[in-house]
């Protein structure tokens, strides 16, 4: 596949099938968010695969937060339209949950997380080429802690989520900002 083709075609699958994903090539597709540029080379990713009962106590905190946000400050914070519960009953129909870490250096915040931004666009790309559905996933943050305690990356900042599976529905249009209004050319 193409790049072009690849960019044009990947998008955030919601549905999966009930289908494992062989190690293989979860590895591959690890490998080549791997191959990815970072900021001075740090190459700050460290990729934590969740699936069973890792998995499934994800959910459980993630649901539980999602019930519990009562307090007026963290509704503000998460947002109205909180995804938390719906992002947490995706990972349920996904067999593969990537969890993305980075060393916990606040002098490295920035470039870090821009080179992570980069290493998971490589996975989702090289997972469409695989004909694999991926989600990128933010909601994870609103239950950090408890999911650094789940996996033992107490010492680490725990980026994001990319969810992988089989897809179980079609590609949808993309939404998207004409190319005129976030361009402008200055000489
Ligand atoms: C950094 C980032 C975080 C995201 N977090 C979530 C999330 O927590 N839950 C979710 O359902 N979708 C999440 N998404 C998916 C976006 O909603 C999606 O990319 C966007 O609506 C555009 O749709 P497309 O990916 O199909 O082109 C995230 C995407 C990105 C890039």
């Amino acid at each position: 596949m193409e790049v072009l083709n690849a960019i044009k075609t990947r998008w955030s699958n919601y549905k999966y099938k009930n289908k494992e994903i062989p190690k293989e090539v979860v590895e591959d597709i690890l490998n080549c968010g791997r191959l990815a540029p970072s900021a001075k080379n740090r190459q700050p990713w460290y990729f934590v695969v969740t699936s069973g009962k890792t998995k499934t106590n994800i959910i459980k905190v993630m649901k539980d937060k999602a019930k519990n946000i009562t307090n007026k400050s963290e509704m503000k914070r998460i947002g109205h339209s909180c995804s938390l519960l719906s992002t947490a009953k995706t990972i349920e129909k996904v067999p593969i949950l990537v969890l993305v870490y980075r060393p916990d250096d606040i002098a490295w915040a920035k470039g870090d997380r821009l080179s992570i931004g980069a290493c998971v666009e490589n996975m989702c790309l090289r997972a469409t080429e695989l004909g694999i559905g991926s989600l990128w996933i933010l909601d994870t943050i609103y239950v950090e802690k408890k999911i650094q305690e789940i996996t033992h990356n107490e010492n680490m900042e725990l980026v994001c989520g990319l969810l992988l599976g089989y897809p179980d529905q079609k590609p949808r249009k993309k939404n998207r900002k004409k190319l005129r209004n976030i361009i402008k050319w200055q000489a």
